[in-house]
């Protein structure tokens, strides 16, 4: 009898210990595969692998009141979103054709599922109005699988479903970077692009149905859409601010105010230094402006440039000036927000996210989302009048003490989440954010165009008769 030596008994254990492993991890994800939750096409043991990233920075809203899932699923329901939006579908010339992206023949939008497929924006100052971006991108996922987004907007096919219909054109986009006339043409692509679109939209069914007022058109850039706004001004706009438009046009009444996308990188809440880890008392930093409201900001700089808390330089915050700006911020307790030659600014919300608080110099600043948001719990407001007084402003900032600090300090944490442009977007950013603050303009338009059909019912009975 010949024993078996040692070292096949070994390797036979091995082998069935290693068929007893593999069968218990079959079984273990042939469960998981059937307990496949609702219409994904997506093993959850998979799904989870995908997107337990993108659930573990998500960021702890405070507005989330609304739907907001519970845990990201691969494709939003339809009867889940808030707002249904029909978007055209635009050459994309008036989109990502703009950045440089050519599809294959016929194809019109880039595929958003794959990450390295997404064409990058330009950097730089451009990115501040890059709004038009984000929210097509996000418009685009919400029909992609396996695309963990929140779902407060939907793209639906047919637009007589639609609560918005959407006019998917990159009009900051086109003026920072098609203005220019071109060799021997006649007019720039920025312009021929809007004349464009007003053709196109004119001619549209959608657009005649209730003269444009539930199409959403992105002009966040202040010089944007020149041509087009006075034709197109019974739409809904989303912008940065009113200063350059007419109260007929733009107004708080329909339009919604978008915030800037910030330049300064992100401060995470956890490492926020705090009252008396900021040196500096109040900082600014931006450029001059001779014209318009921009007067004011010489006038403080004369009356604050002596103190030596304070940082008062001009100059403009982009290439090295980023990073000085964010380690500025950051260590400041103030930053000041004064009105340029707009009365918005990136600045705003490069202070939000450095959780440096908000001293706002600027007495026609539209906010973004101040219908949910009470901008006096985290920000200082001071009317322009006032801050060139002399000694005002320092006598004001200096007796706010460390505890009311702190406490719109805490404020801010709370709220910069809803500043972020995110791709894919989060529940509570601004992607989000901004959906919902034109679903509650959709409501306010509902509500006007029913008073009006008040009386017309038992006109046409009467007319019946
Ligand atoms: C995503 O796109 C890149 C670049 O086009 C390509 O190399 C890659 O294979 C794509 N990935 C998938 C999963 O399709
Ligand atoms: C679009 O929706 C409307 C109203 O629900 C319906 O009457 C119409 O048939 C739909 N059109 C298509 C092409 O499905
Ligand atoms: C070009 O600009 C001129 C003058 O601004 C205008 O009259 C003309 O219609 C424009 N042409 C096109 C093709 O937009
Ligand atoms: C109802 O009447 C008002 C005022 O007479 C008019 O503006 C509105 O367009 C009418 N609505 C419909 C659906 O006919």
């Amino acid at each position: 009898m010949t024993s078996i030596p040692e070292k096949r008994v070994f390797s036979s254990r091995l082998l069935s210990f290693l068929i007893f492993i593999s069968m218990f991890f079959i079984l273990i994800s042939s469960s998981l595969l059937f307990r496949i939750g609702d219409n994904s096409f997506v093993p959850k043991s998979i799904y989870n692998l995908i997107v337990v990233n993108s659930v573990a920075n998500e960021p702890k809203s405070i507005s989330c009141k609304e739907k907001c899932p519970i845990k990201p699923v691969a494709s939003c329901d339809p009867n889940q979103a808030i707002l249904k939006v029909f978007m055209y579908d635009l050459p994309p010339d008036f989109h990502f054709g703009l950045l440089g992206w050519t599809g294959k023949q016929n194809q019109i939008w880039p595929n958003v599922g794959n990450f390295s497929e997404i064409p990058k924006y330009p950097g730089g100052l451009n990115l501040q109005h890059s709004i038009e971006y984000w929210l097509t991108l996000d418009l685009l996922s919400s029909i992609t699988q396996n695309v963990p987004r929140s779902c407060s907007s939907i793209l639906v096919d047919n637009s007589s479903q639609a609560d918005i219909i959407f006019v998917p054109f990159f009009s900051s986009l086109s003026y920072n970077r098609h203005s220019k006339i071109q060799g021997n043409e006649q007019n720039s692509t920025n312009d021929i692009l809007q004349e464009r679109l007003v053709e196109y939209l004119k001619g549209r069914d959608e657009w005649k149905r209730f003269g444009g007022k539930d199409h959403l058109i992105m002009a966040h850039h202040p010089n944007s859409m020149l041509i087009a706004r006075w034709k197109l001004g019974s739409a809904m706009f989303v912008l940065a601010d009113f200063g350059r438009y007419s109260n007929e046009i733009a107004n708080v009444d329909k339009d919604v105010i978008a915030p800037y996308k910030h330049v300064v990188r992100t401060i995470d809440a956890k490492k926020s230094p705090s009252f008396e880890e900021r040196p500096t008392l109040v900082y600014f930093q931006g450029a001059i402006y001779r014209k318009d409201g921009g007067v004011i900001r010489q006038e403080l700089y004369y009356l604050m440039k002596d103190e030596k808390d304070v940082h008062f330089t001009f100059g403009s915050a982009i290439g090295g000036g980023v990073r000085t700006a964010s380690t500025g911020m950051s260590s400041s307790k103030f930053c000041l927000n004064i009105a340029g030659d707009t009365p918005s600014s990136n600045r705003l919300f490069d202070a939000i996210v450095s959780h440096c608080v908000p001293v706002i110099i600027s007495d026609e600043i539209e906010l973004p989302f101040e219908d949910i948001l009470d901008y006096s719990k985290f920000s200082i407001f001071v009317p322009a009048s006032e801050a060139c007084k002399k000694g005002y402003l320092l006598k004001l900032l200096r007796g706010v003490k460390k505890e009311k600090w702190t406490e719109m300090w805490e404020n801010l944490k709370q709220i910069a989440p809803h500043f972020e442009y995110e791709y894919p977007s989060k529940p509570g950013d601004a992607v989000d954010m901004i959906w919902k603050a034109v679903s509650r303009k959709i409501s306010s338009l509902h509500y006007k165009t029913h008073r009006k059909n008040r009386y017309n019912r038992s006109q046409k009975f009467l007319n019946a008769r």
